[in-house]
């Protein structure tokens, strides 16, 4: 089976560990958490890091900095991992719902303005999948508004804006390190910023609200949201390897549009987009089906399936699902979710395992 995304670790992170475990410092304290936060923050361009133990804490431990509270709205786009609307849900506040970008499948600023409220206190555009957002848009809006930004970098690390990597426009960016991510500590994630005063609170909220100069005498409540040194261990290899990750993502994604081209040209397939002002890291290569390609969306995924090739549908719209329902429709999310889906992206991906996905799917149109 070619798997969807697999961990490309090799001897350094083998290394790490074993120092981190000879150390001692098995927990959260050691060497290498701040260096892993240090070296993030400064390849993303930001001044600090701050470390968790995965990215779906990282984005309500932003929210919770930020002050993120019952009765507040935060604008979060439809098509994307649940992970973003359910940290909104954890603070009280309530996620409002955006539909996609049909050229780069992410939130719509157009369609941002719209959804805001007196109550509206932020904004969360996730790139997805490794595709920016339209960060210029999301930023005016914001600013005019006095919103919020909180970049879910989960799916994007060294993904670029205008040839600016993301996770330096937000107030804070969230980054996940799933084992499935771009780079990846088992399970980790990260928010950055440039604000000294928020990563010092999130520091405080990481640790159980513990003030730093007093030890277990708590001025807020906090969580336990702390990244463990063997984690971060892993993370210090990972990050070197990071930019020759992105070019090995990114030249699998040129043998796929390569290979599948004729099949777009002839409106059977469209590829995944790269809008002339992204770097795109494709964290999933993903194509969309279209009607006259002879199979439904879920048929190729299943004929895939008996060929030995594991693939993703695209996520499901948030507003669709009963915990998040509102009843509206987004017709562009709908569609890309329905016609969607995410091929083999792992960064050991070799040209010939592409070549065999895509002869499987030329051979399974119509
Ligand atoms: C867009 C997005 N946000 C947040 C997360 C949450 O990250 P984690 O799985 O590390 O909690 C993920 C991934 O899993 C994601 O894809």
């Amino acid at each position: 089976m070619i798997p969807i995304a697999e961990p490309a670790l090799s001897q350094e992170e083998l290394n790490n560990v074993i120092e981190a475990v000879k150390s001692g410092w098995i927990s959260s304290k050691g060497k290498f958490i701040p260096e892993f936060e240090e070296k993030l923050a400064a390849y993303c361009g930001t001044k600090y890091g701050v470390a968790t133990s995965n990215g779906t804490v990282a984005l309500h431990l932003a929210l919770a900095a930020l002050g993120i509270k019952a009765g507040d709205e935060v604008v979060v786009p439809t098509l994307t991992f649940a992970a973003t609307a359910n940290a909104v849900i954890y603070t009280g506040a309530k996620p409002v719902f955006v539909d996609a970008h049909p050229e780069n499948w992410c939130i719509n600023p157009e369609k941002i303005e719209e959804a805001l409220t007196p109550r509206t206190k932020a904004i969360i555009p996730v790139h997805l999948y490794g595709h920016p957002c339209d960060m210029e848009r999301i930023i005016d809006i914001a600013k005019r508004r006095s919103l919020l930004i909180i970049e879910d970098a989960a799916e994007a690390h060294g993904a670029e804006y205008k040839g600016r990597r993301v996770g330096s426009f937000g107030d804070i960016a969230c980054f996940s390190f799933y084992g499935n991510k771009i780079i990846t500590t088992g399970e980790g994630g990260m928010c950055i910023t440039n604000d000294e005063e928020l990563a010092a609170k999130m520091r405080v909220l990481r640790d159980h609200g513990m003030n730093p100069q007093r030890r277990y005498w708590h001025d807020m409540v906090g969580f336990n949201y702390r990244m463990t040194n063997m984690q971060a261990a892993i993370g210090v290899a990972q990050i070197e390897k990071l930019e020759k990750f992105i070019e090995k993502k990114r030249k699998i994604a040129g043998w796929y549009s390569e290979r599948l081209k004729e099949l777009e040209r002839k409106g059977l397939v469209k590829l995944h987009p790269e809008l002339p002002w992204a770097r795109c890291v494709y964290w999933m290569y993903s194509i969309l089906i279209q009607d006259n390609f002879g199979l439904s969306r879920n048929e190729l995924m299943n004929r895939l399936q008996l060929e030995g090739i594991e693939t993703r549908p695209l996520f499901f719209p948030l507003h669709l699902m009963p915990p998040y329902k509102r009843g509206d429709k987004m017709t562009v999310a709908e569609e890309l979710s329905g016609r969607g889906v995410n091929l083999p992206s792992s960064v050991n991906l070799t040209a010939e395992q592409v070549e065999y996905i895509t002869d499987r799917i030329v051979r399974l149109k119509s």
